[in-house]
């Protein structure tokens, strides 16, 4: 069994991540730990709840980190809607967050049961690199870190051009947890481009009768009324991640190397640094995940809509 803690800001990527892990009969979901992001900390967290409800689930949710820890996120995502999972129609009621930290409780659940969970990074870093700070030792406590973020050929997709969303967001955040961190796992952005679901596997997916399929309709519809020259493809980063972390017999290709996180830079800030040559002679801290079978990535997500 598979037991998984996943620090989300959903996001509408996200909340299909999370689906797809509720929905797997080898993975138990111990917690979600919730961040800002893509939206507020507030709706950060009220979408979690939205989330396992829709998978008719009971997973504790701890609230982190409001903003990033030394520059505030100067802006967050616009293409998850104002509320963050597409202008979904939602009406029904929200329980309170548990009280504990977000870090606290990434400490607690790995202190509790050492080498046995697996960390899913799914937002900005923020809550993890707090956690890091607070107990050293964290790294060997948790079985796997796997990291939806960076853009490792610097095509990135957030306001500063070379770095992807989530670095963006805590680009100190995300250098904590690269410099502590001896062993990750980093699904990067151009890696999520390149396994964008096809328009045949969306509309595949659109046709399965279930409500999970009904949420995924309603979350994915403004985006692709505002895809250009009506293209059908969705790219899918978070639920990659989340297909790696569930079945990492996925990976067909991926790199060992030396991630560095840039803080300076005039137009670079946030960029994930690749030492791809091995000049720095450093060891190796990430595994790059470069490709995934996409047949096994596509069934993992008609399991989460099933
Ligand atoms: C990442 O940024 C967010 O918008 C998505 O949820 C994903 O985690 C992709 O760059
Ligand atoms: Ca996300």
């Amino acid at each position: 069994m598979n037991h998984l803690v996943i620090d989300t800001d959903p996001g509408v990527d996200d909340a299909h991540a999370i689906l797809m892990a509720l929905a797997s009969p080898e993975a138990e979901v111990v917690a979600l730990t919730t961040v800002a992001g893509n939206v507020n900390l507030d709706l950060a967290t009220r979408n979690a709840h939205i989330i396992v409800g829709v998978a008719q689930k009971e997973v504790p949710i701890y609230r982190g980190c409001e903003d990033a820890l030394v520059v505030p996120t100067a802006r967050r995502a616009i293409s998850h809607g104002t509320d963050g999972l597409g202008e979904i129609d939602f009406a029904g009621s929200i329980p309170a967050a548990s009280t504990e930290h977000a870090a606290l409780a990434l400490i607690r659940l790995a202190s509790e049961a050492p080498g046995e969970l697996t960390l899913v990074a799914l937002g900005p870093l923020t809550n993890v690199a707090l956690a890091t700070r607070l107990d050293p030792q964290l790294p060997q406590k948790y079985r796997r870190l796997i990291i939806m973020g960076g853009a490792v050929y610097a095509q990135g997709n957030s306001w500063e051009r070379t770095s992807e969303f989530n670095f963006y967001c805590d680009p100190e955040a995300a250098a904590i947890v690269f410099s502590r961190w001896p062993q990750l796992t980093l699904i990067p952005w151009e890696t999520a481009l390149r396994h964008a679901l096809t328009a045949d596997q969306v509309e595949a997916l659109l046709q399965i009768p279930s409500p999970r399929a009904e949420f995924f309709r309603q979350t994915i519809r403004n985006r692709m009324a505002r895809n250009p020259s009506g293209q059908k493809t969705l790219t899918e980063p978070d639920p990659l991640a989340m297909a790696v972390a569930l079945d990492p017999q996925i990976v067909t290709r991926a790199e060992h190397l030396h991630v560095e996180i840039e803080l300076a830079g005039n137009f670079t800030r946030g960029q994930c640094v690749v030492d791809w040559s091995g000049l720095m002679q450093r060891p190796a801290n990430t595994q790059i995940i470069l490709e995934v079978d996409q047949k096994r990535f596509f069934n993992l997500m008609q399991q989460a809509l099933r």
